[in-house]
């Protein structure tokens, strides 16, 4: 599906839509309706299930959302956090340097200089992507962040995260404290990060405010063992820097234990690359020939990280592959800039009794791009038919009941309902319209499950009553007894989770 119809169909489903609409929008706000907000909590709390439950030692964490000008300028983010911007002069619209420069450098601006843009431009002959004007600026950096003036007197400066990453650092001290001192120590957050980007486009890929999922996992650098064995043999998409520079686009199957023994990555690296990967395949349900691992160069690479690959899904509605999630091997980065912007040594002592400044591997992951990935690459048209095909697992609402015949069997349905709805289960209770509507609904929505309570059920009588069952993927109905609905339903719909290392 195009972008515009994916869109339009999310919004008259009520998944989201652009915030303040009715005063025409706002640039890169988008807000979720009650199919929308649902999914994204299912998201979330899939990736937490998985990457939380990664070990014992790993915590989630809701810390504020605004940060101290201390904070952002210690991380580099004052200084580092930019974009390059063109603008015209002609019909003043501003633009990221890369908008401008697709044509003639699909991959990108990463690593190149203003003046190194500028030069791009001027050999090309570029013209503004609006008005086709000649007369665009020199390229100059433009910071991301939302400023704030916090306070009263408004002389204190504060901004709005701009990743859930810093909170996580500067909670290390405290839950070094709180927890058995020990490493590795895993900080997760999930929450708002907010970027004022030069051009919001591309609906969630390119949002002002959206939600990020990180997990900082603190290690000693000298001793970060893995159980790699159990995952050197399973093979990875990987697309790495010296096959791009040949000009090659597509990714070729490396068996885990080969990106460690001639690829010269680390085992922990390479390790949570497998997990992360099982994610997107397992819990995500990405087809495995539209993901891509996608190799960072150093000029590319984010101002703190050492080694970067990006999660990356093909995707029709964009025409082509997007960065979902990335695995960023920081260093000891952020601990050694917070260390000194704080004044606190942010070193700890092991209980060999070295002192080591912990390393940090970051798993991230946009929970929104996530959110329309799965809308692309799991809801389509069959036919008449249109179908959200969610994993189970991640489904706002994972069952859908039905009276056959509302005046005669909707007193049993709403009691089921309430039934069900007790035991945790979202469920939808509808009467409206014909059966066949109503499945077409839930199909729409991605409702794994439909029960239909029918003249059967009320003539099985109260210990045997029975009802039908009906699984949107296969179509199949099937009888199924109530008192056996509850643990069926359990078992269908619970998140998977990792083996703990
Ligand atoms: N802490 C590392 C970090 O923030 P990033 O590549 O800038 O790295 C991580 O962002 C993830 O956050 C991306 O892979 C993407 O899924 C999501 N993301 C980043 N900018 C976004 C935006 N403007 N709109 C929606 N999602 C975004």
């Amino acid at each position: 599906m195009k972008s515009d119809e994916l869109f339009a169909l999310l919004r008259r489903r009520g998944v989201l839509w652009p915030t303040a609409e009715i005063y025409g929008g706002a640039q890169g706000l988008y807000d979720y309706g009650p199919l929308g907000a649902a999914l994204k909590r299912q998201i979330e709390e899939a990736w937490t299930a998985w990457f939380v439950g990664l070990s014992h030692d790993y915590y989630r964490l809701d810390p504020a959302e605004i940060l101290p000008e201390a904070v952002v300028r210690a991380s580099g983010h004052l200084e580092n956090f930019t974009d390059p911007e063109v603008s015209c002069e002609n019909c003043h619209t501003a633009f990221r340097a890369e908008t401008v420069l697709e044509k003639v450098r699909p991959e990108g601006v990463d690593g190149l200089s203003p003046a190194q843009i500028a030069e791009v431009v001027h050999a090309n002959h570029l013209r503004c992507p609006s008005c086709g004007s000649t007369a665009l600026s020199v390229p100059r950096p433009f910071n991301l962040m939302f400023g704030l003036d916090f306070g009263v007197t408004g002389k204190e400066r504060a901004y709005l995260r701009p990743e859930t990453a810093q909170s996580s650092y500067l909670a290390f001290p405290r839950m070094w404290d709180v927890g058995r001192h020990a490493l590795p120590l895993g900080i997760a957050v999930i929450g708002k990060a907010y970027r004022n980007e030069i051009a919001p486009r591309q609906v969630l890929f390119r949002m002002r405010s959206f939600t990020q999922a990180e997990l900082q996992i603190f290690f000693d650098p000298d001793h970060f063992v893995v159980p790699f064995d159990r995952v050197a043999a399973e093979a990875l998409p990987v697309l790495r820097v010296p096959r791009r520079e040949k000009g090659e686009e597509t990714p070729e199957w490396v068996r885990a234990g080969d990106l460690v023994a001639t690829g010269n990555l680390p085992e922990f690296y390479v390790y949570h690359l497998v997990h992360t990967y099982r994610f997107y395949r397992e819990v995500l349900g990405y087809p495995a020939d539209r993901i891509r691992l996608f190799e960072k160069s150093d000029q590319e690479r984010a101002f703190y990280n050492r080694i970067q690959f990006d999660f990356e899904v093909r995707l029709d509605s964009l025409g082509g592959y997007k960065e979902l999630g990335a695995v960023h091997y920081r260093g000891d980065y952020d601990l050694s800039r917070h260390g000194e912007g704080s004044g606190k040594d942010l070193s700890v002592t092991l209980t060999d009794g070295r002192s080591v400044r912990p390393h940090v591997l970051e798993l991230t992951f946009g929970i929104d791009r996530n959110l329309w990935a799965l809308a692309d690459t799991h809801l389509g048209t069959e036919g008449e038919r249109t179908v959200w095909r969610l994993p189970a697992c991640l489904a706002p609402v994972p069952v859908g009941i039905f009276p056959l015949i509302p005046k005669a069997h909707s007193a049993y349905a709403l009691r089921l309902a309430d039934e069900l709805a007790a035991t945790g289960l979202a469920v939808r209770y509808d009467d409206a319209g014909t059966i066949g509507k109503r499945y077409a609904r839930m199909d729409e929505a991605g409702t794994p499950f439909c029960v239909t309570v029918d003249a059967e059920t009320l003539a099985d009588g109260p210990s045997r009553d029975t009802v039908t069952l009906r699984e949107r993927d296969t179509k199949a109905q099937t009888r199924v007894a109530v008192r056996d609905l509850p643990a069926r339903l359990a078992d269908a719909l619970r998140l998977p989770r990792p083996p703990r290392a």
